[in-house]
């Protein structure tokens, strides 16, 4: 039997059918203030079988947490009818689903357009964004934590199987842990073991809502990024992740999930089987994916499952050989269902190194091509 095709037990019990994860990705099929709307029920419903956890885009706990245009909120309990459809679609082949929750902070782009305001760590003038961080009172941490708690809630309302709480990229949560955004003195920051607070915190809260709530096996998991390097800063390093790693590790959390494939065997070594790791080993085919189960319990994909969103389903019915790695026509680029403003943001040059092999067929409508 194909590796990939093993079940795996989480540490609250829950049972997901494969080790194979499709990574959260911002799909922007939702309405300019954030409810989900029929670009994602296309985009997600057709990807019910891709992997045996499907998790979400990231999806705003907050007014000013938005980063990206056309993303999912959960802010507000408006929100939840749009997101208790996408759930639906998703589970409805027996793949488990999750939202990935998040707060952009400083990078809210969005909400600065919306609100004329963003919130961050420290108010610090960064080169890259062209407006001011307002830096967050103690008050204002706590309010930010306790947003995440509502959202969970919500999430538990819409019938998700749980969270990943969102802490890479460079979004608020990476903010608290980066040396390089977060200058605080408190209870917040000054020291590496205060970077972790934010995050430690809000896992609490989110492992409280989760008991109070939710079923016995809703999961919780953090995603988060190796490593913060800037031409003249490090913000953190491995050696820093690390240690953060070992405390996550002890919070019971159901598993740890990173951004890239740097320093798998580093990360497996620490984990030492406490919680499940995710691995990203950048899969374009199904070796790429099998290879990845070295280091993690479980691997996860993103470009490969915009390409092939039946890539779970033919493994576990042995026709490996079937995957797709590639666009090859109009007519394949129009099954894979992508939202038209995802497909813009794809094409969009500052994007590139995000573009799935294939992508030109995007670009003409059918007809026109010969
Ligand atoms: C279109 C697109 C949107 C993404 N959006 C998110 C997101 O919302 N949250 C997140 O944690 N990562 C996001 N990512 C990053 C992926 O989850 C993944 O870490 C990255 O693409 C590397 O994996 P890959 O080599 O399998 O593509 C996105 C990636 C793509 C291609």
């Amino acid at each position: 039997m194909n590796s990939l095709n093993e079940l795996i037990r989480f540490n609250n019990g829950a049972v997901i059918p494969n080790r194979i994860v499709m990574a959260p990705m911002t799909s922007k099929g939702a309405s300019w203030d954030g409810i989900v709307e029929q670009d994602d029920f296309n985009f997600f419903g057709r990807r019910s079988e891709t992997a045996g956890l499907v998790i979400t885009g990231a999806t705003s706990v907050s007014k000013l947490g938005e980063k990206f245009s056309y993303q999912m909120s959960i802010y507000d309990d408006r929100f939840i009818p749009g997101l208790t459809e996408l759930a639906r679609l998703i589970k409805r082949n027996g793949s488990k689903v999750l939202a990935q929750i998040y707060h952009s902070g400083a990078n809210s782009r969005v909400s600065y357009e919306k609100h004329g305001m963003v919130v961050g760590p420290s108010a610090i003038d960064f080169p890259h964004l062209p407006y001011e961080v307002t830096e967050l009172t103690d008050e204002g941490v706590w309010e930010i934590i306790h947003d995440f708690g509502e959202s969970t809630k919500r999430v538990i309302k819409a019938g998700f199987d749980g969270v990943e709480i969102h802490g890479a990229y460079s979004h608020l949560l990476q903010q608290f842990f980066s040396s390089y955004s977060n200058k605080r003195n408190d209870y917040w920051g000054g020291t590496l073991q205060k970077r972790m607070n934010f995050a430690l915190e809000v896992i609490k809260l989110v492992q409280e809502v989760a008991k109070e709530y939710a079923k016995d096996d809703f999961i919780i998991g953090y995603r988060l990024t190796q490593e913060e390097i800037h031409e003249h800063a490090v913000g953190y390093d491995i050696h820093d992740t690390l240690q953060f790693i070992d405390r996550l590790a002890d919070t019971h959390m159901d598993y740890i999930h990173v951004t890239s494939a740097d320093y798998g065997k580093e990360i497996k070594e620490v984990i030492n089987g406490r919680t499940a790791f995710i691995f990203v080993p950048h899969v374009f085919n199904v070796q790429d994916a099998i290879d990845g189960l070295q280091y993690g319990d479980m691997i996860s994909m993103s470009r490969q499952a915009l390409i092939e969103p039946d890539f779970a389903k033919k493994i576990k019915e042995g026709k490996e050989e079937d995957v797709a790695t590639e666009i090859t026509s109009s007519e394949m680029a129009k099954s894979l269902a992508f939202p038209p403003k995802m497909v813009d943001w794809l094409l969009d040059p500052k994007g590139k190194n995000l573009v799935p092999k294939g992508m030109d067929y995007l670009k003409e409508p059918v007809s026109d091509r010969s």
